[in-house]
């Protein structure tokens, strides 16, 4: 089968080399200056650092250009489940972890059968705009985690992107594609960018402040990079001390983001704001009412529908009826008339 391979130094390319040339018809190149020659591979095999931001950047347009080739098989260095489902949102088809030894790589390039999670088959346009929104998402995580500037024009044109298919296809489809194919965080953002989003349109909302309210979904946990998954992926119960841990991530996002001129304030509010309530009782500065803002107020319903209904593998996925009644009885924390505004969103569209 011919084979093409990407690394991002010479001697994981040649130990790649090394393993499959007896067994298939390589060719191969390194990610700073590939050109991916290689559109009649059946199997594309990249491994680089998901800590560069800079490889990250590359993966995400090679990927691009690589969604005929079914098998595309990403090797990451550190079993994270941040680099696993950067890997992914950046178009992987199957992740390894290093140490790969030929017999599995040589398994996984044997076995066959289409992925059942292509992002780029069926369904375009949502599967898409999901795709595009997770990359973005993993990418601004990544930043944070490294200390780089985050990609702000990237992350609003992924949202926009969300924006159109949510316009286009609805909202059904676009929780259907998203709980299927991503997952912690990621399926999170995803799933609250479009719910806002769609919230926005049926209150009617002007163009403008549907732009400012996905773009503050897309923002809004972003200081979550800073809480260790142990914690924020923790099945059941958080204790005492993680649940404080968990409390911290909307001032770590608003710090992140504080210095940045293409944060505008209204968003900046939202992200440190989004876990406020009403009644005084939310974080992290104990707001009431009058210091809430509307599009806060219209994200964190958006934000608490989003966390009831998303597909975790440790739960079963709760249906959206039941998650409208838990926000229905949040009495004096979010604004009534818009969690009756919120009714038709959350069970009709
Ligand atoms: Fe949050
Ligand atoms: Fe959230």
């Amino acid at each position: 089968m011919p084979v093409h391979i990407v690394a991002d130094t010479a001697s994981k390319l040649s130990d790649l080399r090394a393993m499959l040339e007896r067994h298939h018809a390589v060719t191969s190149e390194l990610l700073s200056g590939a050109s991916l020659r290689c559109s009649e591979s059946d199997a594309v095999v990249v491994t680089a650092d998901l800590q560069v931001v800079e490889n990250i950047a590359t993966l995400k347009e090679m990927f691009g250009k690589l969604t005929h080739i079914h098998k595309r098989i990403f090797i990451i260095d550190q079993k994270t489940r941040l680099f696993t489902v950067q890997a992914y949102a950046l178009g992987a088809t199957h992740v390894l972890v290093n140490p790969v030894g030929r017999s599995r790589l040589l398994a996984e390039l044997a076995d066959r059968r289409h992925p059942e999670t292509n992002l780029n088959e069926a369904l375009p346009g949502a599967r898409e705009a999901a795709a595009a929104g997770a990359a973005a998402t993993a990418s601004m995580f990544s930043a944070v985690l490294a200390g780089n500037p985050i990609d702000v024009g990237s992350a609003k044109g992924a949202a926009s992107r969300i924006a159109d298919s949510i316009a286009e296809d609805g909202l059904c489809g676009w929780l259907e594609t998203v709980r299927r194919h991503h997952e912690g965080t990621y399926q999170h953002c995803l799933l609250v960018t479009g719910i806002a989003v769609d919230f926005g349109l049926s209150l009617g909302l002007a163009k403008a402040d549907i732009e400012r309210l996905y773009s503050a979904a897309m923002f809004h946990d972003i200081g979550k990079a800073k809480i260790p998954p142990a914690v924020l992926d923790k099945p059941g119960r958080l204790d005492a001390r993680e649940r404080a841990l968990i409390e911290t991530h909307p001032a770590a996002g608003y710090d992140v983001l504080k210095g940045n001129a293409a944060i505008c304030p209204e968003i900046l509010d939202a992200v440190r704001h989004h876990h406020e309530y009403l009644d005084g009782s939310g974080y992290p500065d104990a707001l009431c009412a009058t210091s809430i803002s509307d599009i806060v107020r219209i994200l964190t319903i958006s934000d608490i529908f989003s966390a009831l209904i998303e597909r975790r593998s440790y739960k079963p996925t709760m249906p959206r009826e039941r998650a409208y009644e838990i926000i229905r009885n949040m009495k004096g924390k979010l604004e009534r008339p818009l969690v009756d505004a919120f009714r038709d969103v959350a069970l009709n569209r």
